[in-house]
């Protein structure tokens, strides 16, 4: 397998920070994989997997070896009076991915459309989006053990998948135990979609296109379009303006910490979860804290969702990872010294 030497990340991650890698193999097949495991010069401490760079800030050049998932293929596993069950090579395109499903006539993922990234990294951090998250949907994933390139299957309940996160967020402890990060390459990711199809409407932004529209059962595909619609209003498209999504996941609070925040800022956005807990909404506390649309060097905040940093420099004259984090540590400290709450970055510093 050919192994690139020295070459350019900028068209390979969403924010479109300029970084090389010293070395870059794209993996095509799981045999190209296997090929690449069993090599003598393979270190399996030494990789770095890049599906479609979308939740990920670089911070400088990589030294790791650099893996870029490729690995291509869709189709329906399965067809039964329950349900469709259908897979995807983890090199897909998601977006493309979902739009494949709903014109094949099987509904189920349109809430989730227009997230950027590839489906081998959906499970990663279990994206979610309107209402349904990944595991809502998943059946089960192939993966490559990376140390002894034996391949292997987990079901959902393998996953540890919440809130973005799951196993393969975590590292293993030394000595073995929970986590697979740094361990496995996702290869092939299926997806269960239930018969009868029913939509999922119960966000706010999908209220108010019921209520514009006067429609009142939509199908799959017109849910799709609104999703498309609500998120190129208020998501920067990566493509116009480098981004990695939302850069903080919502935090969970205690009901006592919620009522002491609602004390002092009433107009606090908060969510109460099945658990007891409160979610508050990440993208108001930076808000209220009157990051709009600042900037910090190339780095800023988007001015129509306080929760998306964004890359404001071309593509010459990029933002710097190292830009990004001053930004992201410094509406950190400012959220913290107003709130008291430490905000967690969502995407993957390298
Ligand atoms: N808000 C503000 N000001 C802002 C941003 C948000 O007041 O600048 C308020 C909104 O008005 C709303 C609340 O905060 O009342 C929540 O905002 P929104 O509905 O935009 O959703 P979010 O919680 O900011 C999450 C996910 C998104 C996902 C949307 C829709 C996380 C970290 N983010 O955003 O996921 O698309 O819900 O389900 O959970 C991603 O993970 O990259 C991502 C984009």
């Amino acid at each position: 397998m050919l192994v690139e030497k020295n070459v350019a990340l900028q068209p390979f991650n969403t924010f479109g920070i300029a970084a090389r890698a010293a070395r870059l193999a794209r993996i095509r097949s799981e045999l190209e994989l296997e090929a690449l495991i069993r090599h003598p010069d393979w270190r399996a401490d030494d990789v770095l997997v890049l599906g479609g760079g979308s939740n990920l800030v670089l911070t400088g050049d990589v030294k790791r070896l650099v893996l870029k998932v490729e690995i291509l293929g869709r189709r329906l596993v399965q067809e039964t009076d329950k349900g469709y069950l259908v897979e995807a090579g983890a090199g897909e395109s998601w977006h493309q991915f979902v739009a494949w499903t709903l014109t094949q006539g099987w509904p189920g993922l349109e809430n989730m459309a227009l997230i950027p990234g590839t489906v081998g990294a959906s499970p990663v951090q279990n994206i979610g989006a309107y209402g349904v998250e990944l595991q809502d949907r998943f059946h089960s994933l192939d993966a490559m053990d990376l140390e002894t390139g034996a391949p292997f299957s987990l079901e959902a309940a393998q996953c540890g998948f919440g809130y973005r996160d799951s196993v393969f967020k975590h590292v293993p402890p030394a000595g073995g135990g929970y986590g697979l990060a740094g361990r496995a390459l996702i290869t092939r990711v299926r997806f269960w979609l239930p018969k009868p199809w029913r939509p999922v409407l119960g966000y706010l932004d999908l209220e108010r296109k019921m209520a514009e529209t006067g429609i009142s059962v939509p199908t799959a595909q017109q849910v799709f379009d609104w999703i498309c619609a609500i998120r190129r209003a208020k998501l920067p498209d990566p493509a116009q303006i480098g981004n990695a999504g939302s850069f903080f996941k919502n935090p969970t609070v205690t009901p006592e910490q919620c009522a002491d925040i609602i004390g002092r800022d009433p107009k606090v956005v908060h969510y109460p979860m099945p658990d007891g807990s409160i979610k508050l909404a990440a993208g108001w506390l930076i808000d209220a804290c009157g990051w709009k649309g600042k900037t910090v060097g190339h780095a800023g905040v988007y001015d129509k969702q306080a929760l998306v940093l964004v890359n404001r420099g071309d593509a010459e004259h990029p933002c710097t990872g190292g830009e990004v984090m001053t930004l992201a540590r410094a509406i950190q400290t400012s959220v913290y010294e107003r709130f008291g709450i430490r905000l967690e970055p969502e995407p993957v510093v390298v």
